[in-house]
């Protein structure tokens, strides 16, 4: 877990914001190439503190899809009408990439609010993403209610579980899917056939290893594809599914990011689950840019090969 000290990096910092997760980063502009030690020392960062908020810069999308690419190859955002230019941008917006403040019926908007639900990016991917990174263009007043992005540490929340529950946790999966989104928002418009195939349901562990982390445990599910857990009864996998919703709420496990203009949020998806705030959809303007980078590999769990040979089985 994040130290309060700021490190000094001759011409930035980096300091924590909260002892859950995430630190931000000041004096670095990251419009341009970063040089490798640059590149070394924010990867360290990023995998000590999990989130990195780097203050007042000036990206447009260009810029923004080269600093992401430095981090690795880029997702593609599965449905065109919802991003910004190019397909790798996503336009996290109630606001039309052409300025128009939408409706709130409008199924951009419907689809902004099942974000509000806690979940981790492209969990519906049979390879899920490492990492997002999003840009504040237009964020909320200061006065104003919500609007934040919400993050929930799930290596410390595995941690802190009783040990009936990781026993219990140990072996489930929860079953991802895109199109499930309309079984929670269900005005949503249905899926085209080529995005059905596209993203066939898939299945992860709940409880993940990290190969990189000494195979370190933490929990890995979603609140905005499915309701349940499997691996047991239908109604049981729901009540499970609720008790880990309510369970990574503990303040302990989170920092809740008030965004300010220019701000660029990088976050883990191996390790957070995150969540925007509901605010006043009609009344506040939000405009946020989103580039995804895409993971290397399937979610391992503790199951694996090499994850019990790692633990000596
Ligand atoms: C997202 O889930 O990608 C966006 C979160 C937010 O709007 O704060």
């Amino acid at each position: 877990m994040a130290t309060a000290a700021p490190s000094d990096h001759s011409d930035f910092t980096v300091t924590p914001v909260s002892p859950a997760l995430g630190a931000q980063v000041v004096g670095l502009d990251v419009s341009r190439p970063l040089d490798p030690s640059t590149l070394a020392v924010l990867r360290d960062a990023f995998q000590d503190h999990h989130m990195l908020c780097f203050r007042d810069q000036r990206l447009d999308d260009d810029q923004q899809v080269a600093f992401s690419t430095q981090f690795g190859p880029l997702e593609l955002f599965p449905e065109k009408d919802k991003t910004k230019g190019k397909i790798e941008v996503y336009n996290v917006a109630n606001v039309s990439p052409e300025g128009e403040h939408l409706a709130q019926d409008d199924q951009r908007v419907i689809f902004q609010r099942n974000n509000g639900r806690w979940h981790t990016d492209s969990s519906y991917r049979y390879i899920p993403s490492l990492a997002s990174i999003m840009y504040g263009v237009e964020v909320l007043p200061d006065d104003s209610e919500g609007g934040e992005t919400g993050f929930s540490n799930m290596l410390a929340a595995y941690a802190a579980l009783p040990d009936d529950k990781k026993v219990q946790l140990e072996p489930l999966h929860q079953v991802h899917s895109y199109a499930d989104i309309r079984r929670l928002e269900p005005t949503m418009p249905p899926m085209t056939a080529a995005e059905r195939d596209a993203l066939p349901p898939v299945t992860h562990p709940v409880v993940r290893v990290h190969p990189e982390r000494d195979y370190r445990r933490s929990l890995y599910f979603t609140a905005n594809t499915s309701l349940e857990i499997g691996g047991m009864t239908h109604e049981d996998g729901k009540a499970l599914h609720r008790w880990l919703v309510d369970y990574v709420n503990k303040p302990e496990f989170c920092y809740f990011h008030r965004w300010q203009p220019g701000d660029l949020v990088m976050w883990d998806n191996r390790v957070l689950l995150h969540r925007a705030i509901p605010y006043d959809y009609a009344r506040y303007r939000r405009v946020l840019r989103r580039t995804t980078v895409a993971g290397a590999g399937p979610i391992m769990g503790p199951f694996w090969p090499e994850a019990r040979k790692a633990a000596g089985g």
